[in-house]
């Protein structure tokens, strides 16, 4: 089969090297997942023994997949809609299996919809940073401003159209010169920066309390649900089951090991989620903060701990920066699958980027009203489980508990019982393809099986 790789050039993005593409892969993994839902969604869940079964799931179900999807991308050497028409043709299978391709790609599209909009509030934090207003802030007024921000129509559309003009911007020109010279400098940037936080948080005096909240577990706490949320963002954390890993496998060398990659993107991607929770943590128990306090926990808390720290104003302007840019290689990829598949059908990819991020732009303006004015619309409310979601609460539950755990599925099964040994060995390579093998066939999906029917039981 002809893989993308010998037809260097044909795209905008080519990784020049498997540097590069960590990189990227680490730019798209790394974002607001690690930062801003990671903290919140440990807080709403009890802490410890979510966060133990969501290491489990990033461990034993997350890198397998990421393994499977790159693998598969490479293969097809295409857009995820394009991979696996090509694939399920080379294996002689029903065509039907496009679907994973297609799930994929509307996950990660509706997802850039409702992320651009959080993304979005990096910026005004970012102007209130640089202009004095969060130095020696309280609790109550960090809570004054972000309820004011999200109060705010205006303010919510004029950030989250400028973010969806960057993306598509990047996305337009193809993501070799600026998204992988940015990526190079920035996520290690980010990385020193979360571990100078850390070295803040430390000083807090509730260290050990953010330790015990984070990592001793209490089972007694965990719920069938909170299993689901922590399944669901071990895909949205690693960028899986929404073509991202798919469509930029599709862009990788052939002499890469895609095994040592996998596990490299996840331990960075893991390392930052949890350097997360131990910078913020503390602060919110230094604060007398609600861990359980939701979507706003890092907005509210963060400014309350730079505003601490001599020269913080910088910090807080640095980390809301860093913040942004690893957004921003987060949901370029988000565009990925859907700019490479329509470029297979012959248009451009400037257009493309255009069509797809406005159509993004639409969806994110429901996300945004749901902040504010909408938000008792909860169009679902007849159902018990959707009661009082919004359609932001909607959206991001259905991305993350349903459809990519569905797509993470669906590929396991590919990659396990449809495609033959031979070809996923042809790119894993013979050292590690039995254990892999045998995972996929038999444990991810039955695993995702048994956490979704312990939900819906
Ligand atoms: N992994 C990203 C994060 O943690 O912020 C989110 C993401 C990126 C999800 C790309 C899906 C995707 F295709």
């Amino acid at each position: 089969m002809v893989n993308s790789v010998q037809k260097a050039g044909a795209s905008p993005a080519q990784w020049s090297s498997r540097f590069a593409f960590i990189m990227a892969a680490v730019g798209s993994a790394v974002g607001l997942g690690n930062i801003w839902k990671f903290p919140y969604i440990t807080g709403e869940n009890g802490g410890g023994a979510f966060v133990l079964v969501y290491l489990g799931c990033i461990a034993i179900i997350g890198i397998p997949i990421m393994m499977a999807e790159v693998m598969l991308g490479r293969r097809g050497g295409k857009s995820p809609i394009g991979t696996m028409q090509v694939l399920s043709r080379a294996e002689g299978r029903s065509r039907g299996w496009v679907g994973i391709g297609i799930l994929a790609t509307l996950a990660s599209f509706l997802i850039l919809s409702f992320y651009s909009v959080i993304a979005g509030w990096t910026m005004p934090y970012i102007v209130s940073a640089a202009s004095g207003e969060l130095s020696n802030i309280s609790a109550e007024t960090s809570g004054a401003l972000f309820e004011g921000l999200l109060a705010s129509p205006g303010q919510l559309l004029l950030w989250h159209s400028v973010f969806m003009g960057l993306t598509v911007l990047v996305s337009a020109g193809g993501v070799r010169h600026g998204l992988e010279r940015a990526v190079t400098k920035l996520m290690p940037a980010l990385f020193v920066l979360l571990l100078i936080l850390v070295g803040y948080a430390t000083t807090t005096g509730h260290f050990g309390e953010a330790v015990s909240f984070l990592f001793r577990p209490d089972f007694s706490s965990l719920t069938a649900e909170a299993v689901l949320v922590a399944l669901g963002h071990a895909f949205f954390t690693l960028s899986l089951a929404s073509g991202a890993m798919m469509a930029y496998g599709a862009y990788l060398n052939k002499k890469v090991s895609i095994v040592r990659t996998s596990f490299t993107v996840a331990i960075l991607d893991t390392c930052v989620a949890m350097l997360a929770g131990l910078a913020i943590f503390p602060v919110v128990f230094a604060h007398g903060l609600a861990a359980g306090e939701g979507p706003g926990l890092i907005f509210v808390t963060l400014p309350v701990a730079f505003g601490q720290m001599p020269g913080g104003s910088f910090f807080a302007l640095l980390f809301f920066v860093l913040l942004l840019f690893a957004a921003w290689s987060s949901s370029i990829s988000m565009l990925e699958s859907l700019v490479s598949h329509l470029h297979e059908r012959g248009i451009s990819r400037v257009k493309a980027a255009i069509g797809g991020g406005l159509v993004a732009w639409l969806i994110g303006i429901t996300t945004l009203l749901s902040l504010n004015v909408w938000s008792d619309f909860a169009p679902l409310s007849m159902f018990e489980r959707f009661e009082g979601k919004t359609l932001f609460d909607l959206y991001d539950y259905f991305t993350a508990n349903i459809m990519m755990p569905l797509c993470a599925f669906l590929t396991a099964v590919f990659a396990g019982w449809v495609m033959k040994p031979e070809h996923s060995a042809a790119e894993l390579g013979q050292r590690w393809h039995g254990v892999w093998y045998a995972v996929m066939r038999y444990f991810t999906p039955i695993a995702v099986l048994i956490v979704f029917y312990t939900n819906l039981g």
